[in-house]
């Protein structure tokens, strides 16, 4: 078998948020492909990088009162240490925010003017002068033109379906800032793919590049009408690389996110001696993406357009996985379902997951399911009850002493096992490891039964029969050691237990071929643990939302104002008062500790809408924006103190990981802080100005 020479990819995580088990599925899909084909004895090489530009990282920063470098910075930390947790071992970890992936940004974009294919547009866009930036449709709110409901968004009305612009609206409000947008003239740049719509057929339809779930979907929704230009600029402010020339305007992230992939490679090039044509550029080298099916289309459309015109090589296929469920469910973080990659590892085992995922992965774009029962019931039975069951039977039997000199007649079950080499890997090379998984099992499954058949406990009982306990024992480790060979794309860890166990590490999957003889046969040490139900629980109640102490205050003052029955009929007033009627309860409560203090998530809000609620006489309803695209839907018991057009564009105080609670009027997702007795002495906290939404209190 000649080698090859391969480079892998996984998406590049957004650096605004944390790593979760629903990443992980491609991560784990990924690496699993990367360490086979290692294992073979190609040259493989995975490059992956923080995924860093781009409107949400700007406003993450901005809430939290840090520069994005900051910000980005602390996340790799984070993204580096969660993946190595989970045993994924990247060639290289980048950034798109490197000065590799600008030099390759202007070069790909170079060539995309250089091929003509670059237009400018100007037209008429709504700017928010507080945020200082244009605003995407989705980020402005106003009432619509033609029916006039209000609260719609800038592409469309909900309520009479009439599509219109953003500068249309009436009364437009920006939900970053609550200012009133101004028009203003933008420039914008747009890649025009539809020339290459003739190669697009040919490499979607018949390169084998695609999944045929995928080919068919490009065909029947893009590929069937001339392909739309890419709008792949955004105006300033935007934490991007400007675009060298047009000043002012920025690269799309999706433009700079997939050349990340690129830059990667080149900053592991000058690490290690290589040239970077030579993964990029040399059609014998074979590019594999893994990605999921939410992003199939900027990689199988403009990823490939840009990749043809500038040059570099094509992906040899882009490998598309479905989405993560918990239970059948969506992950969701009022179930606990919502786990994060370092929650995970807090209480469980990673193997655990790696080998779970593996057997649930299939060819196809289906979504995968966590159910966390059959979790449990799949490692317990297959990896501890068979797989390690094998070892530790023999294992213990044969301490200290070394493996027979020539390996016994084992009736064929070791030769068996060589022979199922070719067939388990063709399913890891087709990503099919849910039948490989299913294989492997099967020879552990023959092992098993092997030593359930010669006893070799018993047979270790009579002091003429030692020979026959070594040999036992020796056929035993070899099977075993056969299917860690196999299972070592899944289970680094088992892999190299299994080495220090026999004292040769496991190396090729060649190693499956021939079995070991004469070696000394270490101390067994435990290789894997059952699964504890309660460690489970444990990671799912950590993974819940915190009850926050503020709920608990203001249940407390509403009944000691005896307006609990009002609230009841209200629904509840969410007013956390801590007023004059507190003096009957200690003026200041019993000590809480900063992490107390911290659980109750505090923000600065700004009110963007505000509203009357029929049939309730002491709320109103507000919606809050806690910076960028992040509101809040509010009821609050101050109608008798505030009038809800006094309420636009004020910045209050919510809690903003309030536990929501259903209300007669509707979902409360939050409380606004306040001071008073209640009615119309009720009074308001706010923020200095200078304050923006979505900052903490601290
Ligand atoms: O969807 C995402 O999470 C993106 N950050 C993936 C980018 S993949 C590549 F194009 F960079
Ligand atoms: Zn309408």
């Amino acid at each position: 078998m000649s080698e090859r020479r391969i480079l892998v990819t996984s998406a590049l995580p957004y650096a605004n948020g944390h790593i979760h088990i629903g990443h992980l599925v491609e991560y784990i899909q990924t690496d699993i492909w990367v360490r086979f084909q290692k294992l073979r004895g190609h040259r493989c090489v995975f490059m992956c990088a923080d995924d860093t530009h781009g409107t949400a990282i700007m406003i993450r920063a901005r809430q939290e009162g840090r520069t994005e470098e900051a910000v980005i910075a602390d996340m790799r930390e984070a993204h580096v240490r969660d993946f190595s947790g989970f045993d994924i071992a990247f060639d290289n970890y980048g950034s798109t925010n490197s000065e590799e992936n600008r030099e390759l940004c202007h070069e790909i974009w170079g060539a995309l003017r250089k091929a003509d294919v670059v237009v400018e547009r100007t037209s008429e866009r709504l700017y928010d002068p507080e945020f200082q930036t244009f605003l995407a449709d989705r980020f402005v709110k106003g009432t619509c033109p033609k029916c006039g409901t209000a609260d719609q968004h800038g592409d469309g009305c909900e309520v009479c379906l009439t599509q219109y612009a953003p500068t249309d609206l009436i009364n437009p409000k920006s939900t970053l800032s609550g200012a009133t947008p101004v028009p203003r003239e933008s420039t914008q740049l747009f890649v025009q793919i539809e020339g290459l719509h003739e190669f697009l057929d040919q490499w979607t339809q018949t390169s084998g590049a695609l999944q045929s779930e995928t080919a068919n979907y490009l065909k029947n929704h893009f590929l069937n009408e001339p392909l739309r230009d890419w709008d792949v600029s955004r105006p300033a402010k935007y934490f991007g690389f400007e675009i060298p020339d047009s000043p002012g305007n920025f690269w799309y992230v999706w433009f700079d996110a997939p050349i990340g992939y690129i830059a990667s490679t080149a900053e592991w090039c000058q690490k290690n001696g290589e040239k970077l044509d030579d993964w990029w550029k040399n059609p014998a080298t074979e590019v594999h993406h893994f990605i999921g099916k939410d992003i199939t289309y900027f990689h199988t459309l403009f990823w490939p357009a840009m990749l043809k015109t500038a040059g570099f090589n094509l992906p040899k296929k882009v490998h598309i996985h479905g989405f993560l469920t918990v239970d059948g469910k969506k992950m969701s973080k009022r179930d606990g379902t919502f786990i994060s990659a370092a929650t995970y590892l807090k209480h469980l085992d990673p193997s655990y997951l790696r080998y779970y995922y593996a057997s649930k992965q299939g060819t196809r774009l289906d979504d995968l399911d966590l159910n966390l029962d059959d979790f449990q019931k799949k490692i317990d039975s297959d990896l501890v009850g068979k797989v390690v069951n094998i070892a530790s039977r023999c294992a213990k039997l044969l301490a200290g002493q070394t493996l027979a000199p020539t390996y016994p007649d084992d009736g064929g079950l070791f030769a068996q096992g060589a022979a199922a080499s070719e067939r388990i890997a063709e399913l890891y090379e087709a990503c099919d490891y849910n039948a490989a998984m299913r294989e492997i099992v099967e020879l552990a499954n023959r092992a098993n039964e092997y030593i359930d058949r010669t006893q070799p406990w018993m047979v270790r009982k009579d002091p003429a029969r030692q020979e026959e306990v070594r040999a036992i024992c020796s056929i035993g480790l070899n099977l075993f050691r056969q299917i860690v060979v196999y299972l070592a794309p899944v289970l680094p860890r088992l892999a190299q237990q299994t080495g220090e166990l026999l004292g040769t590490p496991v190396t090729t999957w060649a190693d499956a071929q021939t079995p070991l003889v004469d070696k000394t046969v270490h101390e067994y040490q435990h290789m894997m643990k059952r699964v504890e139900p309660k460690k489970v629980s444990a990671m799912v109640d950590e993974s819940k939302p915190a009850e926050p102490q503020v709920q608990k205050m203001a249940v407390a003052v509403e009944s000691a104002e005896q307006q609990a029955a009002e609230a009841v009929r209200e629904g509840e007033a969410l007013v956390a008062d801590s007023g004059d009627q507190l003096a009957a309860e200690p003026l200041v409560a019993d000590h809480c500790s900063i992490d107390d203090l911290m659980k109750a998530d505090l923000r600065v809000a700004r009110v963007i809408e505000a509203k009357h609620v029929e049939g309730a006489d002491k709320l109103l309803q507000l919606t809050l924006s806690l910076g960028g695209d992040v509101t809040r839907n509010v009821f609050a018991g101050i109608k008798k103190a505030y009038k809800p057009e006094d309420m636009i564009g004020q910045l209050v105080i919510c809690c903003a990981n309030l536990k929501p609670r259903q209300m007669k009027f509707g979902l409360s997702e939050g409380m606004v802080l306040a001071v008073g007795p209640g009615g119309s002495d009720v009074f308001l906290l706010r923020a200095d100005s200078g304050a923006k939404p979505g900052m903490r209190v601290h």
